[in-house]
């Protein structure tokens, strides 16, 4: 238990409670300074947190929980290689790995050996294939230019190039890249059924190589392969990236197309490793290593900017303030730029896998809230489905709003004019609300009866006062791009180190993936012993028995 930050959580809370009085508007008017008082500017972004209802005495307060939990200790153990991640003994390295490896001078070591040249090694074996891939220097079995890639992973696999591929559209012209995850059928062979086979470069992509969704998928798209193709043709349309080399080349994946990374990049930490060899063919290695380049820049702003004007310290310390003190369960991640549609799905992968513990670094019961939950949807669409709870329910959901303020559609101007409205709107609307002294106004001017806006008034009320951030970029470009993931990845540490829990482990996927190994056994008639399973599996599966058409 840290003592001191119990007692500055005590403090906060009875500091909120003085705070409920004075709404957030009142705040605004009271401080015409507020805007510049509680926002950050770091290059091409800035991060507006003044529709957070907090003040500067607040703010100094989690400043101090920042202190007292050793948040720049910690830190710099991160970025030294120290083994913070404690339950697997691994170093957190993802850092490592955007530090200009090819920098002769930068050291960095683990188990006494300097991680740099590794780093550059791979990188460099990532530049040529995926420059080759891209100008036909490799070619298919069929002697064809690659048209099409898949990469075939799951989770950190999956998740980070999915979403980077995405973001950075505009950016791609090399191979046409898709994705496949799930375990369900329909994913591979929905895919499958737009390529062609000659043309087509597989790329498995498994820290592991061991997960059963990414293998099965990996050994169906073998077949796929072979059946046009032949055997020995089809080895040449695969490449791996995986920490585990004899199991790749078990597979059948010759060692020059196996891209390797190591123990310590954890797997939703690792687009920046060669699980980022899929968007390097997509957009090309020059604008990949911008997007390494922003996540370097952020890095450094993250280790060597005060803890009050550092960007992913205030993010977190904004979340240990919804979380811990106004005890808000979930935060809202709102990216109002369609091409982050995916960012929300990635950043829960980060924030929900890290700092979704129920123990502490030594093993004891939290007895403070950890990770929330993180959900969300790009604006627009969004506002068209669940805005109604965010202004009007009875959850207070702090909303994390992100926008670009150029688009790359330069004829498309009017898009971007309303899509940066809306969201400006949006975190107006959270924050002053209509009372109902307003609304009777504008019902009156309307032409409503005394009854009818009485009847009325109340449900067009809207109370106000919720909180929300902005994070605003000039453009979203690769280097950009970079910062942005990197920001979120700190704000996670931040808060996994002031919750002291191991933010880099993820036990919590292990059981079910024990049991369904159990579950496929009954599925398959392999195991009839069904005395210690409980009364709902066994009638669901006594269904699935009499309902199955493949019998
Ligand atoms: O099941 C969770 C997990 O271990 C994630 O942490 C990881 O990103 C994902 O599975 C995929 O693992 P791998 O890259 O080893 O296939």
């Amino acid at each position: 238990m840290n003592d001191k930050r119990e007692l500055i959580f005590e403090e906060l809370k009875k500091i909120k409670t003085q705070l409920d009085n004075t709404s957030l508007a009142e705040l605004f008017n009271s401080n015409p300074k507020r805007f510049e008082e509680f926002s950050i500017s770091f290059d091409d972004m800035i991060f507006d947190y003044s529709k957070v209802h907090i003040n500067k005495e607040v703010l100094s307060k989690l400043l101090d929980v920042a202190k007292t939990c050793s948040v720049e200790a910690k830190r710099d153990a991160m970025y030294r290689g120290d083994k913070i991640n404690i339950t697997e003994n691994r170093a957190v390295l993802h850092t490592a790995l955007r530090n200009n490896p090819n920098n002769k001078n930068k050291e960095i070591y683990v188990d006494a050996k300097n991680v740099m040249p590794d780093i550059s090694e791979v990188l460099e074996k990532m530049k040529l294939f995926s420059e080759a891939i891209r100008n036909g220097e490799i070619l298919s079995s069929t002697n064809e230019k690659f048209k099409d890639v898949i990469n075939i992973g799951i989770g950190g696999s999956h998740l980070g190039p999915q979403m980077v591929a995405q973001a950075l559209t505009p950016y791609q012209d090399g191979p046409k890249v898709h994705f496949v995850s799930n375990i369900d059928s329909s994913h591979l062979s929905d895919t499958l059924k737009t390529l062609n086979p000659a043309t087509t470069l597989i790329i498995v992509a498994s820290k592991t190589f061991t997960t059963i969704e990414t293998m099965t998928n990996a050994n169906s798209a073998k077949k796929w392969l072979q059946k046009t193709l032949g055997v020995k043709n089809a080895d040449l349309h695969f490449a791996a990236l995986s920490t585990a080399l004899e199991k790749t080349k078990a597979f059948g994946i010759s060692d020059d197309r196996v891209f390797g990374f190591w123990d310590w990049v954890g797997g939703r930490y690792s687009i920046w490793s060669a699980i980022g060899l899929s968007v390097m063919i997509a957009i090309g290695s020059k604008n990949f290593s911008e997007f390494l380049k922003g996540a370097h820049e952020m890095d450094e702003h993250f280790k060597n900017t005060p803890l009050e004007e550092n960007m992913p310290v205030i993010l977190g310390l904004i979340g240990i303030w919804h979380t811990n003190i106004c005890s808000y369960a979930t935060r809202a991640i709102l990216p109002y730029d369609e091409r982050l549609s995916s960012f929300t799905s990635y950043v829960q992968q980060l924030d929900m896998e890290s700092n979704g513990k129920r123990v502490s670094s030594d093993g004891k019961e939290l007895y403070e809230k950890s990770g929330p939950i993180v959900w969300g949807e790009a604006g627009t669409n969004s506002q068209h489905s669940f805005f109604q709870l965010l202004h009007q329910g009875t959850n207070i959901v702090p909303c994390e709003f992100m926008v670009g303020v150029n688009n790359h559609e330069e004829d498309m101007k009017i898009h971007n004019d309303l899509l940066v409205a809306n969201c400006l709107a949006q975190s107006q609307a959270l924050m002053n609300g209509r009372d109902v002294n307003e609304v009777t106004k504008i019902l009156k001017e309307n032409g409503l009866s005394e009854e009818e806006i009485s009847l009325l008034a109340p449900h067009k009320v809207f109370k106000g006062n919720r909180p929300s951030s902005t994070l605003m970029y000039k453009k979203l470009n690769p280097k950009t791009l970079g910062k942005i993931i990197a920001l979120y990845e700190h704000r996670v540490f931040v808060e996994g180190a002031i919750w002291n829990i191991d933010s880099f482990d993820q036990w919590g996927v292990e059981l079910g993936k024990e049991l369904a190994t159990k579950m496929l056994s009954y599925l398959q008639d392999t195991n009839s012993n069904k005395d210690n399973l409980d009364s709902s599996s066994i009638g669901l599966l006594d269904t699935i028995n009499s309902w199955n058409e493949n019998k």
